[in-house]
């Protein structure tokens, strides 16, 4: 179904055989397991794994002695943590006024209906992440989504379609 190229291959390569314990334990071993070491600890998880599975979160709630609820509050409070796995690649959709006008809420029920999942879900492949936005800042292109940081402006739900499904992914 899709043209749209992954945001780095390599990165979805599997390195080896290690468990999700051996990663965490691979990470963990760099750090003393301080509290004011949470955040890079979470970061260079997600990096590894990403995302932050529970097995993940209780491991470095164990190494930090940090309890796993007060964990979970420090990392839902950053956007950029992750919960499930997330898609090779990520399309957002602005759902904010000038795109709405312009006619985001079709263009995102055309996404949704093109590869069967809701905004804020991954397909089971994990292939795509569905995501939307408050605003880009390019009202001037309304409606606007982005793919993989690549920003596509003025869209109709045939265009969109083009671009996911059968388009060669450029403009
Ligand atoms: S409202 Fe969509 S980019 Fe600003």
């Amino acid at each position: 179904m899709t043209k749209v190229r992954s945001r780095n291959e390599t990165e979805v390569a599997p390195k080896s055989e290690e468990s999700v314990a051996e990663k965490v334990n691979r990470v963990l071993a760099s750090y003393c397991g301080e509290k004011a070491e949470l955040i890079p600890i979470l970061q260079q998880v997600q990096q590894e794994l990403g995302y932050l599975p529970e097995e993940a979160m209780r491991q470095i709630a164990d190494f930090t002695g940090v309890p796993e609820s007060t964990l979970y509050g420090v990392a839902t409070f950053y956007a950029q943590f992750k919960f499930a796995p997330v898609g090779r690649n990520v399309i957002k959709v602005c759902r904010g006024t000038g795109c709405y006008v312009k006619g985001a809420p079709r263009l995102l029920d055309e996404i949704e209906k093109l590869l069967a999942i809701k905004a804020g879900q991954t397909t089971p492949d994990l292939e795509y992440t569905l995501e939307t936005v408050a605003c880009f800042g390019s009202c001037a292109l309304a409606p606007v989504m982005v793919v993989n940081d690549k920003v596509y402006g003025s869209l109709t739900p045939a265009k969109a379609k083009e671009i996911l499904g059968c388009g060669d992914g450029e403009g």
